[in-house]
């Protein structure tokens, strides 16, 4: 019998577009990944392009297999609603439409953070809990996903709370400890006030931090005080590919 062909998983970024067949039964790479640079002008047509040519060097391990795509922006039934770190013009745009008529193969769209958050509930950090999870991965912006007994709430937002009077991510995501130049000690005491605010809105069990900060976790999360177990994310930058062909299957 022919071997089963692999889901590809596309991410999408503000500065690299990257890709992979995604094992699903071990949740992890079939074949080394792919990233090509975003376009400077990011608009739906020009990240069709690379992502088609990301399809097309994987066709041969993922055959016409479902494609999962990330976008760093509130998706509903693939239609972009929102555009942080790409072009406005993908505001409206229904890029599940768009990029399946292009690849001519069934093709998911979902918000970055939630593609990780439901990588990490299969296969990382967030395995096996029973009740609520929040993932929130660092970099740019602040993206999150909440988890309720294994079942993604798409959307969540939770980046854009305010803080200090002003969008959370604008304070404590990783770029805002950068561009200001914060010691980790002072990064973590916003990142305290932050994550104390969502416990009293949401109680979660668990708090996973993705992201790619969470290499270094161990210079900030023991600084947190929450309720709720606060830990690293799993997967690491592959979360969000791994999480997008999981959904492209299993929807
Ligand atoms: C966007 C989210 C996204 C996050 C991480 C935020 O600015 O609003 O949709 O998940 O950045 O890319």
């Amino acid at each position: 019998m022919a071997r089963a062909k692999h889901p590809l998983g596309i991410d999408i970024g503000g500065s690299g577009i990257k890709g992979a067949p995604v094992d699903l039964d071990v949740g992890e790479f079939a074949a080394d990944r792919l990233r090509i640079q975003t376009p400077e002008e990011s608009t739906p047509d020009a990240v069709a392009d690379v992502v088609a040519s990301i399809a097309e060097h994987f066709e041969k391990a993922t055959g016409d297999a479902p494609i999962g795509v990330t976008v760093p922006a509130v998706v509903s039934r693939g239609i972009v609603r929102t555009a942080a770190n790409i072009d406005q013009t993908w505001i409206g745009t229904d890029a599940g439409e768009l990029l399946a008529s292009r690849l001519g193969r069934p093709v998911t769209v979902v918000n970055d953070a939630d593609a990780a958050g439901v990588a990490e509930l299969h296969y990382g950090a967030a395995r096996n809990v029973d009740g609520l999870v929040l993932l929130a991965t660092l970099g740019t912006g602040i993206g999150t996903a909440l988890l309720h007994r294994g079942v993604l709430v798409p959307n969540s937002e939770l980046g854009h709370l305010q803080l200090d009077g002003a969008d959370a991510e604008t304070r404590a995501s990783s770029h805002a400890r950068e561009t200001e130049d914060l010691s980790y000690e002072d990064w973590a005491e916003r990142l305290q006030r932050y994550f104390a605010h969502i416990e009293d809105l949401l109680w979660p069990d668990l708090i996973v931090v993705g992201g790619g900060v969470s290499k270094r976790a161990e210079r900030y999360l023991p600084l947190l005080h929450l309720r709720a177990p606060i830990v690293p994310a799993q997967l690491g930058n592959a979360a969000g590919i791994i999480g997008a062909a999981w959904l492209a299957v299993n929807g």
